[in-house]
């Protein structure tokens, strides 16, 4: 096993933690000057009028449980996406460290990496005409950035927006090769919808890989703003330091706490089973639909389209009151939009609006 703290950020290793003030049940808090008073209106167990816990605890355990992981190997973030900025804070030196992506993906990765002026080696997924074997990752070219001395490898699978996922040999390849020079990031944002292996047997067996995973897509709580972030003990450690104390809310962590209870799971189990199946149905009617050429096979919540230039398929979803997404910022999918599974209703509804004749003039 690696050093894997060698790769971080050496002023942020002496980082001196925030004291936060005690907080123990049944004495009187008078050392954080909050109001003595909760707020009306105010129902959570814990009081609005006090702090969270500088770090959710309990949660940690819950999350850990529903992971399968031990608590110390677990980071609870606001959304998978705080994860994402305090993995490229903790790692890299600004002007100096850069990390590797593999666009089409996630572009929060370029964004937290532009805020912290960390440099970004781009590496993009391979095209192939051969669906099943299209988008995938440029091994050669990851090995290459681990060469480079990239920081962190960002690898996102399911991806987003393609819903495609990345080959378990490739990125096994690719958690071998950067042993002792870089942190392996497999963002696992839409786990819960695919039926491939995760990744978490490759964290046990190395500690420079991280996982990435979020409440915001499985359990309906995208509002709530939950993600974890799953690592070495060493390593979730030293990112709690760069994490500020106090940042995960009371309201977030009581619901949180009613979410993963039995029956909420058995609910957000159902709803992935419709999903699937949804997305199954929705995969094989647009792929009969003339204007759409190529519908890439998911294993997320949503689709990956490629419409011909003379099909509307934007403006017929929006004259029915249906927003899809389009990538406005990348040329390479100018022609591609990402549609989110709904309900079946919803589904019928996007269905129609794309398979009704044009009214004539
Ligand atoms: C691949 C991927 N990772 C991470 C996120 C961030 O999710 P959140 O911050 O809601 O956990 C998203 C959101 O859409 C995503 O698509």
């Amino acid at each position: 096993m690696s050093d894997v703290l060698a790769l971080a950020r050496p002023e942020l290793r002496k980082l001196k933690p925030y004291v936060p003030g005690d907080y123990e049940p049944g004495t009187l808090r008078m050392n954080t000057n909050e109001s003595p008073w909760r707020a009306p209106g105010d129902t959570t167990e814990r009081g609005l009028n006090r702090y969270p816990p500088p770090r959710p605890t309990a949660l940690n355990e819950r999350l850990g449980e529903y992971y399968g992981v031990a608590p110390n190997e677990l980071l609870v973030t606001r959304g998978s996406s705080e994860a994402i900025d305090v993995l490229i804070r903790g790692f890299c030196t600004a002007d100096r460290d850069s990390i590797s992506i593999c666009p089409p993906t996630f572009d929060m990765y370029r964004v937290y990496a532009d805020i912290q002026g960390a440099g970004i080696v781009r590496v993009p997924l391979r095209r192939n005409d051969d669906l099943a074997a299209d988008f995938a990752l440029d091994v050669d070219g990851i090995m290459a950035s681990i060469e480079a001395g990239v920081k962190l490898i960002f690898l996102c699978t399911p991806n987003n927006p393609t819903g495609t996922t990345a080959s378990a040999a490739d990125i096994e390849t690719i958690c071998s090769a950067a042993e002792g020079s870089a942190i392996v990031v497999v963002d696992e944002a839409y786990r819960e919808f695919s039926s491939e292996k995760d990744c978490r047997e490759l964290r046990q067996r190395f500690n420079h890989v991280v996982l990435l995973r979020t409440l915001s897509k499985y359990v309906s709580l995208a509002g709530v703003r939950c993600g974890a972030l799953i690592g070495d003990p060493a390593l979730v450690e030293f990112l709690g330091t760069v994490l500020p104390p106090y940042t995960f809310p009371t309201p977030s962590i009581e619901l949180v706490q009613q979410a993963m209870q039995g029956d909420s799971i058995g609910v957000a189990n159902e709803r992935i089973a419709i999903i699937r199946s949804e997305r199954a149905r929705l995969t094989e009617t647009l792929l009969g639909i003339d204007g759409i050429d190529r519908v890439w096979p998911s294993q997320a919540n949503f689709v990956f389209v490629r419409v011909k230039p003379r099909f509307d398929l934007v403006d017929r979803a929006r004259r029915a009151g249906i927003l899809v997404r389009v990538f406005a910022n990348d040329t390479t999918l100018n022609d591609c939009v990402r549609i989110s599974i709904g309900t079946p209703e919803h589904n019928d509804r996007l269905i129609s609006a794309l398979t009704q004749p044009e009214a004539s003039p």
